[in-house]
């Protein structure tokens, strides 16, 4: 199985050199693509620098930061291009452990997308500020009733796709910039009638650099979830409807 990890970066100097020795040495055979926003931190020169010393490690360059959303949506199309069979998210700030992505990895042959979860049996936080695990918390519970997901951890940002279930999903109908792009995601593989394994995960608070976390953020994922809630409705009313008149 052939494996890329996607690491999103907007001003990870200081974690990112750590996060890809440890992904390497956790997971050797997995090549890397860094995406890197044009961090005026030099990121994206310091990945080039990775990039030519090992030849499993990539990088792809956006000329301004655009979001999470449009960040892993260049990963993906990159990856595509190109012949791997599976597709691993990973936060550049060392908060997704990379000794635990062969947990994740090994359920890909079972599962069309597998999450790293914090909401799970086993899974946690460590050093989270509370409003972050209330947000994260109860963004999930909201996205889980306003869509009928049975995912604990939806806005998780640790998984691993499967090539085909992101090959049927039209990557270019996504509107979500932020952090709302993973449960857009969550929501689109379910509603294809896919199967999604979580598996618990420690999530770990970074300690070097800053969040990239804002209320635009969540606010866009708050409408967003709220609108596709609110449209799936309408139109399970409407078959219902249909069904009735018939
Ligand atoms: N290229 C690019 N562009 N990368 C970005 C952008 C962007 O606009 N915004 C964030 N990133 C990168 C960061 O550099 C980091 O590697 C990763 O995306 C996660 O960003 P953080 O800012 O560290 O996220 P967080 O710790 O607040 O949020 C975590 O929890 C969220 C909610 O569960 C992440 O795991 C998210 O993925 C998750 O959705
Ligand atoms: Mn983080």
């Amino acid at each position: 199985m052939k494996i890329l990890t996607i690491i999103p970066t907007y001003n990870e100097i200081d974690a990112l050199p750590t996060t890809v020795d440890r992904l390497r040495a956790a997971v050797p055979e997995s090549e890397v693509l860094i995406v890197d926003d044009n961090s005026p931190d030099g990121t994206g020169d310091l990945a080039e620098q990775m990039a030519a010393a090992d030849e499993q490690i990539h990088v792809l360059h956006r000329v301004k930061k655009d979001g999470l959303g449009g960040a892993y949506i260049a990963g993906f199309g990159w990856g595509l291009e190109r012949d791997y069979d599976a597709f691993v998210e990973l936060d550049a700030d060392g908060s997704h452990q990379p000794e635990q992505l062969p947990d994740l990895l090994s359920e890909i042959d079972y599962a069309d997308l597998v999450i790293g979860s914090r909401w799970v049996a086993g899974g946690s936080v460590v050093n989270w500020p509370l409003h972050r695990e209330l947000i994260s918390r109860a963004g999930s519970l909201y996205s889980r009733t306003m869509l009928g997901l049975r995912v604990r951890d939806i806005t998780a940002g640790f998984r691993v796709f499967r090539r085909s279930t992101l090959e049927e999903i039209d990557l270019s109908s996504i509107e979500s910039v932020g952090y709302g792009f993973q449960v857009d995601m969550t929501f689109r593989v379910a509603r294809q009638g896919k199967t999604i394994k979580e598996v618990p995960i420690t999530f770990v608070e970074r300690t070097l650099g800053e969040s990239k976390m804002s209320s635009g953020i969540v606010l866009e994922a708050v409408a967003n979830v709220t609108k596709w809630g609110l449209c799936a409705r309408a139109k399970a009313l409407a078959k219902k409807a249909r069904a009735y008149q018939r």
